[in-house]
């Protein structure tokens, strides 16, 4: 064979070997699909990529989100760094803690039981101590060694010791709300509570992290529960919101609680509903978890992040858990509420923007006819779905997906003006701030269309956004202010705390 044959037979095997090898795996797993028992080891098909950046290889955090024994006699804290000596006072704490009882494990983040967490700094020593909360879902799942009671994202299966007609039967029972209050510390007439979002709350003792007692919302007022951050005058009144459920649909009801008792066990006593409002679908209120308070009114935000209410009624029945009916409904805008707090009053404006979402206002105030509304908004409603234990555990590429696919929170602000009535002008800018360059226009219909201004510079996005903000609120809540910290979410959970100036949008990250 002439020279020049060989090597192009030589470079056309080559080529052929390498286009074998090349294709070899996918070779042998097309083969692997026809031998039984194989095809449960193949690699599962790549998804469609959905991801908006590819961020980097994340630490796993898979140890902060498993249970852990609680620790009732307080013990040293290690201190990095320095505390001052005249911050003296218990920081008070409320989370999951445990989340498997038995074989049955739960799947959410936030179904994990009530753990109450206490550091006590005293002139720059610090101690910490525990305790579960002692719920009666947490008292239940303990003695049965199974999960009995269904939390947001786990449906508690029917008892197996019961006949299977009867573990039918049950599938047709209502869904029970859960006493878990894990979310927040709250306070009422000076006392201190547990709460999550439902009918129920447990009173608790600060200093001893005891559980006292157990109270139900719908005892005192027609709700159905209160959110987990109300809001507080100085002389210790506190304004919430509630939803109820009655035969023409669901409300929005504000709730005002007076500051004192008038007998030494007082709960909720004297608690009033101030104001009801009529959800735009009353099938579908929208999902809150705070809401707005200025000197004089309250500001509520009706999100398109939806309660479907005929599928959480019948999620039992379908063997599917509470949060499989919140929708993320971004064909309809978000719409702001303003009530008159002392009168009761809702004003007739109407206010909406494009659809977000937001869990935490940051603050509110008033000026000049105005209600600054400054709040923590992401624009895409469906990252409470991404929140399941299953993903939190996750580490390398699956982790960093997880990461991805989570929208991000920023600082916003929103200028709402309120005298605004048919002789305003159609089409033009309403904001008379000159420090904010959010845009508020009243359209042809009567509605003001609400353009947030942004808290935040450019290159915000590098810290992975802002959630959980606090401000000065003994002094500045329903006040011009100008800080407020927040968590940066550089991972699934906070990685570092910001302070932000809302004046200058500069910030500081640590
Ligand atoms: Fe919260």
């Amino acid at each position: 064979m002439p020279p020049a044959r060989r090597n192009m037979l030589a470079k056309i095997l080559l080529s052929a070997a390498s286009l074998l090898l090349a294709h070899l795996q996918h070779f042998l797993l097309a083969l692997m699909q026809f031998i039984p028992g194989f095809k449960n080891y193949l690699p599962s098909p790549p998804k469609e990529q959905t991801l908006c950046h590819r961020p980097r290889g994340l630490q796993c955090i898979s140890p902060l989100v498993q249970s852990v024994e609680e620790t009732p006699e307080p013990i040293p804290a290690k201190i990095k760094g320095h505390i001052p000596k005249w911050i003296n006072g218990n920081l008070l704490r409320n989370g999951p803690g445990k989340f498997e009882f038995g074989n049955d494990k739960f799947n959410h983040w936030f179904d994990g039981m009530a753990l109450l967490h206490q550091f006590q700094l005293t002139h720059g020593t610090v101690t910490y101590r525990s305790r579960f909360l002692q719920s009666s879902s947490y008292l239940a799942n303990s003695q049965h060694n199974r999960i009995v009671a269904s939390e947001f994202g786990t449906l508690a299966m029917p008892d197996p010791c019961k006949s299977i007609f009867g573990r039918f039967l049950s599938r047709f029972e209502p869904p029970q709300p859960s006493d878990n209050a894990s979310v927040n510390y709250v306070l009422y007439k000076g006392d201190y509570y547990v709460s999550n979002e439902n009918i129920f709350m447990h009173k608790v003792d600060p200093e001893t992290l005891e559980t006292k007692e157990k109270v139900d919302w719908s005892k005192f007022i027609a709700v159905n529960g209160a959110t987990a951050h109300p809001h507080y005058e100085s002389d210790g009144t506190t304004y919430n919101m509630g939803n109820s459920y009655g035969k023409h649909g669901s409300s929005y009801n504000i709730i005002r609680v007076p500051p004192q008792g008038s007998s030494p066990g007082d709960t909720l006593e004297g608690a009033q509903v101030l104001c009801s409002i009529p959800p735009r679908d009353r099938a579908k209120p929208s999902y809150y978890h705070s809401f707005g308070m200025t000197e004089n009114y309250i500001i509520f935000i009706e999100q398109p992040l939806r309660l479907n209410l005929l599928k959480i009624i019948t999620s039992k029945l379908c063997g599917k858990a509470i949060f499989d009916g919140i929708n993320w409904e971004p064909q309809h805008n978000t719409y702001f509420h303003v009530v008159n707090k002392h009168t009761g009053e809702a004003l007739p404006g109407q206010w909406c923007s494009k659809p977000f979402v937001t869990f935490h206002q940051i603050n509110a105030f008033e000026e000049r006819g105005c209600v600054v509304l400054d709040l923590c908004c992401q624009d895409d409603g469906t990252s409470l779905a991404l929140y399941t234990l299953q993903n939190l555990r996750r580490s390398g590429e699956g982790l960093d997906q997880v990461y991805a696919a989570i929208p991000r929170a920023f600082p916003r602000r929103f200028v709402l003006p309120l005298d605004v009535d048919s002789d305003t002008p159609v089409g033009k800018n309403l904001n008379p701030l000159p420090h904010s360059l959010a845009r508020a226009v009243k359209e042809a219909d009567g509605k003001v269309w609400c353009t947030h201004e942004n808290l935040h510079p450019e290159g915000f996005e590098k810290v992975g956004g802002l959630e959980f903000p606090q401000i000065n609120y003994s002094h500045y809540n329903g006040r011009r202010y100008r800080y407020f910290y927040g968590c940066g979410f550089g991972h699934l959970v906070g990685d570092s705390l910001i302070k932000v100036d809302v004046e200058t949008k500069d910030f500081k990250v640590s």
